[in-house]
């Protein structure tokens, strides 16, 4: 990392400046340069070894091999950036402690397609963004320091990612822009900085562009005059950027105009996009976050999750074959438990992206310790049928893995430095999604922090434990939100209860939830049979989904035997001592810690029991009000 040699700066490509020079041959390429430059940044345990690249007719685009003996190390790959990647892969298995001769591996990505979304704003500032400011805008312009995207791209390609998107799928004027000659010449530079390292950019755009920047009277998807602005748009950004990935769409959404608002279906609106992308190569990503957000909440017939399902489903095969339709993992929005949208794998003739959101948006925004790849792991094992889980699909309907990006301007990249395992762990399991949630942590405490037991065991165990433990004291059993509106951080039960979105929960005093079986809203429907049935009887639903499938009596017993209502109260205390014990853990680990390290991680953990108690409190006096009923246990809570 070439500025800011700070701990976290460097996050897991750990910069260690030695002597040692090894000797580095074959191919003269930029995976060379990286070779050497690793290398003489790992200290000088492995002397007098040579490393060779070498490209083989063999390997498919990307994939690589290594193969160590006594004193050499051979990488080969189909292409320049497989070479890059067999360089971090020997780097990384180099600082975990493997030794040039031990190392042997085949690698290959499950998918094409490993992409960040960044919801960067051109006024510097970062949608949905825990870790301070953008890293390509600043001020109403595109603004960056070269040396630090140069690094981030590092980050980003030593685990695999290919593809970014760098502004906010909410497109304003000013960002649409970036398609124009006006922007293009340094859209294309930020082009330049991330190409060396096998990573390809995409433009978010607006559905009203035609007529934003265009000067047509409409957006209409079927208007020749439509479609001519859409081709010749592409052909100019194509001149500057011949391998752009393609175009971003958020459309019909949260108040942005999209083919529906105009009688238009899904199809046509990608679709005329896609035609104008294809003479180049490029790609559509279409995004399905589609539903109604001026519900009144009276309504109970109308059940958001259903959206996107209703939208998409009825077109499949209408999508042309570079139109990627982008399905976020859960029907509602990056809750902390929700289940598997049924539009993932619904569509065969569709090729699909997942969604996923590395942002801690709505699981504690890089101040709580969340690991998402926890959370990856049971939606890639979320069934589709009775024979084929998520991870199924991945290659086959499923063309791309996205994630929105948790990165900023922030000294460690991620707000909170342990948010960093997040970021790398997207990378390595859209890479190879068979990797568990415990293999990737461990990797990344690895690289981080070194593999002393003293620090790996403590550290993995809290990291895979804080998703469930930031699930005890928010919203219970799948019910989701109950935060505070608008900015999503912190308790409020009623907070989105009354409001437009379609996000309720419901309760009374003698009841919680909404019932979306056949008797109810229907949306157990939308799955394929096995899902359904395993949904839609109380029995069979897994516990934590609970409350997002049926509507249930405070006195309902759980499996443990307890009422729901005491489960509320014991999670709600439980999740508080969890806390607790994270801070005991962290405290332990100081001395092993660089100071810097212990200093920011401590800090956080610090809000995150302020957080927790808050939770706790609020949420338990809520039923406790609704019911009149006290916690079996006697704890306090307030009245
Ligand atoms: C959420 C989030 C928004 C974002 C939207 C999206 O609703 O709160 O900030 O724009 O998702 O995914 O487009």
């Amino acid at each position: 990392m070439s500025k800011n040699c700070s701990f976290g700066y460097q996050a897991w490509i750990k910069s260690q400046p030695s002597k040692f020079l090894p000797k580095v041959t074959g191919i003269d390429c930029f995976a060379l340069e990286e070779c050497k430059r690793g290398l003489s940044q790992l200290g000088d345990k492995e002397n007098d070894t040579t490393v060779t690249l070498a490209l083989s007719q063999e390997l498919s685009s990307e994939s690589y091999t290594l193969e160590g003996s006594p004193g050499n190390l051979r990488i080969e790959a189909g292409c320049e950036t497989g070479l890059l990647y067999g360089v971090y892969g020997f780097l990384f298995r180099l600082r975990i402690g493997e030794s040039i001769e031990s190392i042997s591996a085949s690698e290959k990505p499950a998918v094409s397609m490993r992409i960040l979304n960044h919801w960067d704003n051109i006024d510097g500032s970062v949608e949905r963004g825990y870790s301070g400011r953008s890293l390509f805008f600043d001020n109403g312009q595109i603004g960056y320091d070269p040396d630090r995207l140069r690094d981030y791209a590092r980050l980003l390609s030593s685990v695999g990612i290919n593809q970014i998107s760098i502004n906010n799928v909410n497109v304003t004027l000013e960002s649409a822009k970036l398609v124009t000659e006006e922007k293009l010449p340094d859209v294309a530079k930020i082009a330049d900085i991330f190409r060396p390292f096998g990573i390809k950019l995409i433009i978010a755009v607006h559905f009203e562009s035609p007529i934003l920047l265009g000067g047509i009277k409409t957006a209409d998807p079927l208007d020749d005059k439509v479609a001519k602005w859409w081709q010749e748009t592409a052909a100019t950004v194509y001149r500057y950027i011949p391998d752009l990935a393609g175009f971003l769409m958020k459309a019909d959404s949260e108040f942005r105009s999209g083919p529906a608002s105009i009688g238009r279906t899904q199809a046509e609106g990608a679709n005329v996009i896609a035609k104008a992308l294809k003479p180049f190569g490029g790609t559509i990503y279409w995004r399905c976050f589609v539903y109604n957000c001026m519900q009144d909440w009276r309504d109970t017939k109308t059940d958001r999750p259903k959206a996107a399902y209703d939208y998409f489903y009825p077109l499949d095969g209408q999508f042309d074959d570079n139109v990627i339709v982008q399905i976020k993992h859960g029907p509602m929005d990056f809750q902390v438990r929700e289940p598997n949208s049924p539009l993932l794998g619904a569509m065969s003739k569709t090729k699909q992206g997942l969604e996923l959101q590395i942002a801690q948006e709505y699981t504690g925004q890089q101040i709580d310790l969340y690991a998402t790849s926890t959370q990856w792991e049971e939606i890639l094992n979320h069934p589709v049928t009775d024979n084929r889980n998520t991870r199924d699909l991945i290659n086959q309907e499923v063309k791309a893995i996205v994630a929105v990006s948790n990165t900023g301007n922030d000294d460690n990249w991620t707000g909170h430095l342990l948010a960093q395992a997040n970021l790398y762990a997207f990378g390595r399991l859209a890479w190879n999604p068979s990797l568990t949630a415990d293999q990737v942590t461990k990797e990344w405490i690895a690289l981080t922090f070194g593999n002393e037991p003293n620090i790996l065991n403590p550290l993995l165990d809290m990291m895979l434990k804080s998703r469930l433990v930031y699930e005890k004291y928010n919203a219970p059993l799948g019910i989701g939100w109950m935060v505070n509106i608008n900015h999503h951080y912190g308790p409020s039960v009623d907070g989105y209860e009354y409001m437009k979105w379609g996000t309720y929960h419901r309760a009374n005093n003698t009841a919680i939830g909404v019932d979306r079986t056949q008797k109810g809203t229907g949306y157990t429907m939308q799955y394929q049979p096995y899902v359904q049935n395993l949904y839609e009887n109380k029995d069979t639903c897994p516990e934590n989904l609970l409350l997002f499938f049926h509507r249930l009596p405070y006195d309902y017993k759980l499996r443990s035997g307890r009422t729901l209502l005491q489960y509320i109260y014991d999670t709600h205390f439980e999740g508080v001592e969890d806390v607790e014990s994270f801070i005991k853990t962290w405290n332990s680990l100081k001395e092993y810690m660089p100071e810097e390290a212990y200093v920011q991680v401590k800090k956080r953990l610090d809000a995150q029991l302020e957080n927790a108690k808050e939770w706790r409190d609020v949420v338990n006096s809520y039923f406790f009000r609704k019911t009149g009923i006290s916690d079996e246990k006697g704890r306090k809570i307030y009245e």
